[in-house]
């Protein structure tokens, strides 16, 4: 009698697709994007402790969701380079400035192993940045943009641009008829990964609103523990005056962060645009020229 109540049962449940041997295992389906079989698990309800079999998503399934947040992920990074690089000044030639293109001229060598330094160690020196100094045409702007198009091959949205530009941009801001706008600018330049702040203190004098401008991103960048690589015709003996701290504020404290927060480096290469220009005029090499004056 019981026999004979469990075959039907049994073949009940054949008919409706279940396999009676199996405990209420279900039978696969096949994955629509792939045709393989999804797998399938035995979960236990949170509650009531009572396990039951699932369809799972399929691994191909779970593979294309992974890359797609990952395409997303790399679309953001791509946009925000984007966004840094249309700020950025205006430099025709920036992709030509890398290391290869530079020659290894004296007085340049710890000026590019502390460039290549803070592009190798990039995120551990967190906010630690760099203070470029020295003569008109030695190499400063050129190794830094080195390093920078370094950081935006490996990823990393970098905001290139010259003080001048800066000042003259953030100003425009002021005009209403302007498509930019002040936060669109000042938020750029304190999100950006790296900014590579060009011909720092070239302004002789600064006004009151440019110094609000330093200070803000000084600040706000050091707050979101983010680095600004300086680059500057300020002297060795203008560096070392007491007289450059208060040229950003009157407290010093503008100074004081930046140098707090940067490797200080003195290029002291000779201008090599008046190599170029010498050795042209002589109809020798840059390279006889120089050896010729040292
Ligand atoms: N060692 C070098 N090898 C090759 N090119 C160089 C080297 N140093 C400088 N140059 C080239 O000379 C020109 C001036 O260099 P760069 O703009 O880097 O100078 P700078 O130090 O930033 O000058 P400034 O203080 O006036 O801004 C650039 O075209 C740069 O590519
Ligand atoms: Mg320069
Ligand atoms: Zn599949």
């Amino acid at each position: 009698m019981m026999d004979n109540l469990a075959r039907t049962m049994e073949r009940k449940m054949e008919s409706w697709g279940l396999d009676p041997s199996s405990n209420g295992k279900p039978e696969p389906i096949q994955c629509k994007k792939c045709g393989k079989d999804k797998p399938i698990a035995e979960i236990k309800h949170p509650i009531t402790g009572k396990k039951r079999w699932v369809h799972c998503a399929c691994p191909c399934e779970i593979e294309r969701l992974e890359n797609e947040k990952e395409e997303q992920k790399q679309k953001v990074k791509r946009n925000k380079i984007e966004k840094m690089l249309k700020i950025s000044s205006e430099m025709k030639n920036i992709q030509s400035l890398t290391f290869d293109s530079f020659e290894g001229r004296k007085g340049t060598e710890r000026t590019k192993n502390a460039v290549m330094g803070a592009v190798n160690n990039f995120k551990d020196r967190q906010q630690k940045g760099l203070f470029i100094f020295g003569e008109t045409g030695n190499g400063k702007s050129h190794l830094t943009a080195a390093g920078g198009n370094e950081l935006i091959k490996q990823g990393y949205a970098v905001i290139f641009i010259t003080e001048q530009d800066l000042f003259k941009r953030l100003d425009a801001t002021k005009n209403f008829k302007n498509e930019e706008s002040f936060h669109e600018i000042m938020n750029a330049c304190i999100e950006a990964d790296l900014m590579i702040w060009d011909d720092f203190l070239s302004s002789q004098t600064l006004n009151k609103d440019e110094r609000n401008y330093i200070f803000q991103i000084v600040n706000g960048r050091e707050r979101a523990n983010k680095p600004i690589w300086f680059t500057s015709n300020v002297t060795e003996r203008e560096f070392s005056s007491d007289g450059i701290q208060y040229k950003l504020d009157d407290k010093g404290r503008t100074w004081w962060r930046i140098i707090g927060n940067s490797d200080c480096v003195l290029n002291t290469a000779s201008n090599h645009r008046k190599a170029k220009a010498m050795a042209q005029a002589l109809g020798i090499s840059i390279d006889e020229y120089e050896n010729r004056n040292y």
